[in-house]
């Protein structure tokens, strides 16, 4: 599968968003393989997390997010289950699970009511092993702060958990504790 044609499909190539995108995915890509190389015992799929990763973050071009050159309609939050809709048209129904379930540690059903939250309300929870392993190691990447590919400190992402609640960073922390077995 060629995912950076599939990513062209919505993307101008020479935009600033599609390069920042390109970056972004790859490092996830990068990061997620390295996870799934280390836990051999857990039997992730290294095929499909190398195209779900780099796929994860399709739709965020409909989103509104400017300092990214996102000039949609859309909250940022909108761009994981948007992104499963484009990827079930493009017959890609296992991979739009990783975009609509990748955002944060997942959002369950009743965060979403409980917060209003302006999407579906349904859970939105990393399930399989490669959909854990894709949103972990996207949390270790910005999209905003330069150099795109560079990790950012475990300790800053524990703390960044912990704005979204206690057990937003425990899901966090088990993650960590599961992939470095
Ligand atoms: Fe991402």
């Amino acid at each position: 599968m060629d995912t950076e044609k599939i990513i062209q499909k919505f993307y101008d190539k020479e935009s600033r968003l599609y390069k920042l995108l390109i970056i972004h995915s790859k490092a996830v890509t990068k990061k997620a393989i390295e996870i799934a190389k280390r836990i051999p015992h857990l039997h992730p799929d290294i095929k499909f997390i190398e195209e779900a990763a780099m796929l994860h973050d399709i739709w965020i071009f409909l989103t509104h997010y400017p300092k990214m050159d996102c000039f949609g309609n859309n909250p940022y939050i909108c761009h994981g289950y948007l992104g499963r809709e484009i990827l079930e048209k493009e017959g890609l129904p296992k991979h739009a699970l990783v975009c609509e379930r990748h955002t944060g540690t997942g959002i369950s059903r009743e965060e979403i009511m409980t917060d209003k939250l302006p999407i579906p309300a349904r859970d939105m929870l990393p399930i399989s092993i490669e959909e854990q392993i894709i949103c972990y190691a996207d949390m270790f990447f910005s999209k905003i702060i330069e150099p795109l590919d560079k990790e950012i400190e475990r300790e800053e992402i524990r703390k960044e958990r912990l704005t979204f609640g206690k057990e937003k960073l425990y899901i966090f922390d088990q993650w960590t504790k599961k992939f470095w077995k």
